[in-house]
């Protein structure tokens, strides 16, 4: 049922119910919680994935620790000299991320996950967390150090969070999950102070107990806490995303461009897979020329113009 407010379908209770009849048969849960689902991809359907990310990890090496495409030949090797970094900026390559987003959504929809998903965070992130957190980080405000729901840091409160684990010490460089209790979610809504003094709100949620597994795939609602656990061994590397139950163009206030958690990252669920960040950019302006909804579809198309890349217009001006 569409709300009249916010442009959500369902209440947050309805994806997860709905989960249970559009997931495919014979996939076995690694965990099944009341707001939280994990399972672990096959190493074939894992594998296109697991290959875009090292190739975004390996340009980004190349560009921006000056490293030889030579000295990162295989897998390992681009490990170990990521372990050599304390903190790394991962480059945006537009088209890789555009690969990226549509071989997790080949993942997503094979698996039944995206009933009543409206959105989703583009670009996926993908995430290199080291060993021990980069200086100074943990004592800020909002560092995923300490236990947090991302609704407390301004996200949209109709998120789905998706994590894949890629490679690394999973071991010793994890996500530590908690499910929800039902009596907790609105405190959890509502709540709109820093993460350090939300964890009273917190501290009583199940933990989610697992063994992080390369391939492993996790959901969970965006009422979940959860933190990075660092044990001072290597970096973990995982893939990280945002989906939306509710139209992502509902809202074009000031959290759409603001610095901290801005809105305007997500964007219609594609409908159909993009050949490169042109045609992604050229199918979304479609889909919001559908709806009629002229302030979004300006909104999107000042987004992409901010980008500064007159190809990248020159291109678009015959496609959308
Ligand atoms: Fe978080």
């Amino acid at each position: 049922m569409k709300s009249s407010t916010d442009g959500v379908i369902g209440d947050r209770r309805s994806y997860w119910r709905a989960l249970t009849n559009s997931q495919r048969d014979g996939d076995a849960p690694i965990f099944d919680g009341a707001y939280t689902k994990s399972l672990l991809l096959a190493e074939k359907e894992f594998a296109p994935l697991y290959q875009i990310v090292f190739k975004i990890l390996e340009n980004t090496l190349v560009s921006e620790l000056k490293l030889n495409r030579e000295a990162l030949s295989c897998n390992s090797k681009i490990l170990d000299a990521i372990n050599q970094t304390k903190a790394l900026k991962i480059q945006r390559d537009w088209n890789l991320m555009t690969k990226l987003e549509s071989s997790v959504l080949t993942l997503l929809r094979a698996h039944g996950f995206l009933p009543e998903i409206l959105g989703i965070e583009f670009p996926i992130n993908v995430r290199v967390a080291h060993g021990a957190p980069p200086a100074g980080y943990a004592e800020t405000n909002y560092a995923t150090d300490h236990l947090h729901s991302d609704l407390w840091a301004g996200e949209p409160s109709d998120i789905v969070h998706g994590l894949i684990y890629i490679d690394g010490d999973l071991l010793s460089t994890f996500m530590d999950l908690r499910d929800c209790p039902e009596a907790l979610v609105s405190a959890i809504e509502n709540y709109t102070g820093t993460y350090k003094e939300g964890f009273e709100i917190i501290r009583s949620c199940p933990a989610v107990s697992y063994t992080p597994q390369s391939g492993q795939l996790i959901l969970f609602d965006g009422v979940c806490a959860h933190q990075t656990i660092r044990k001072g061994g290597n970096a973990r590397i995982s893939v990280d995303f945002r989906l939306r139950r509710s139209d992502p163009y509902f809202f074009l206030d000031e959290r759409w461009n603001r610095e901290r958690a801005p809105w305007s990252k997500y964007w219609y669920l594609p409908q159909v897979d993009s050949e490169s960040f042109v045609d992604r950019c050229a199918n979304e302006l479609r889909m919001i020329a559908k709806t009629g909804n002229n302030d979004a579809y300006h909104a999107r198309k000042r987004w992409i113009d901010q980008l500064g890349s007159a190809e990248l217009a020159r291109a678009l001006d015959g496609k959308a």
